[in-house]
């Protein structure tokens, strides 16, 4: 077996999004007929592409005969590692692959004193992220439909759509709530997530990106603002989608308290990972740029 670095090459990204593939179907138990989502697909071929341009050195394959095995796909930003895809095949998983693709991609990390990484139900993730050093917040995920009658709002905050010339905003919201900004990312977000919603008044600046019922990241600089913003981005869920909000830790509560307002079912879900900092509060990871 070898691990090398990733390429920006289709066929990389191609191996990269297989592995993926196979590895979460089993983790989920998703049937092998059940079709993929297109949409997903062009998302995560261009995260591939996307992290391999901006962090050439935090992307790995471990392959066997040309054949990939795991990856691993890491970045940083300002001082903090994240870690944005971590697979293994089901064939080859409990073997220590996982283990050496781990080790290739928190050496990247290396001069970083903080991290985060999403987890993933999976016991191995666990035992490999704690074994690397990072502390394992249980966390919650908030999902179903949207109870549209609890959705009368005060409206005192105003919220707007964003576009790119708001960047240089959610970094400084990024850079007090967790010390460092999303920098290039901000532009995958926007070219990728169906909307993405500012709060900007006097007393505080908050941002969101919502995909279909899924709410992905959100930052703010007080409670008040983070509320509305999440109240909106359930509100602008469309009819007929299962809302979705991943990864609260309890410092979230906030969030579990809109949900449990909206009608949302809250259950226990993975884990955030973190290193050399405490949960950002208030704040709403996404899976993929944290
Ligand atoms: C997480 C993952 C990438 C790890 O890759 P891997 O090649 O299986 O990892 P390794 O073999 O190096 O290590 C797995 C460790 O977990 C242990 N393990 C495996 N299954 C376990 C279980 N059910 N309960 C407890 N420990 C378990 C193994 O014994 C091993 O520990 P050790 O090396 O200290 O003995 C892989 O399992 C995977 O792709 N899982 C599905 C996708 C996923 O959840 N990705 C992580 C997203 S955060």
């Amino acid at each position: 077996m070898i691990i090398r670095q990733l390429q920006d090459t289709p066929a990389d990204a191609w191996a990269v999004q297989q592995v993926a593939r196979a590895a979460f179907r089993d983790l989920f138990d998703i049937p092998a007929g059940e079709p993929d989502d297109d949409r997903r697909t062009v998302r995560q071929l261009a995260r591939t592409r996307h992290l391999v341009r901006s962090d050439p050195g935090g992307c790995w394959i471990a392959e066997q005969d040309g054949e990939a095995l795991g990856v691993a796909l890491a970045m940083r930003r300002e001082g903090l590692w994240l870690l944005s895809l971590y697979a293994v095949l089901p064939r080859a998983q409990g073997k220590g692959v996982g283990r050496l693709l781990l080790d290739r991609a928190t050496e990247y990390g290396r001069g970083c004193l903080r991290g985060m990484v999403c987890v993933s139900p999976s016991p191995a993730a666990a035992r490999r992220y704690r074994r690397a050093g990072f502390t394992l917040h249980p966390a919650m995920a908030l999902s179903g439909p949207v109870d549209r009658a609890g959705l009368l709002d005060p409206g005192d905050i105003p919220v707007h759509p964003g576009n790119a010339t708001h960047f240089h905003l959610l970094d400084s919201v990024d850079r007090r709530l967790r010390g460092a900004a999303h920098g290039v990312d901000h532009e995958y977000l926007l070219a990728h997530f169906e909307e993405l919603l500012i709060a900007d008044t006097l007393a505080g600046s908050g941002y969101c990106y919502r995909e279909g019922g899924a709410v992905k990241l959100l930052a703010a600089t007080s409670k008040r603002i983070a509320v509305r913003l999440l109240r909106e981005a359930l509100a602008r869920v469309p009819d007929g989608v299962e809302a979705r909000v991943e990864f609260l830790t309890a410092e979230q509560e906030w969030a579990v308290d809109v949900g449990l307002e909206l009608g949302l079912t809250v259950a226990n879900r993975g884990y955030l990972a973190l290193r050399g900092m405490r949960p950002p509060m208030p704040y709403l990871p996404s899976g993929a740029f944290l």
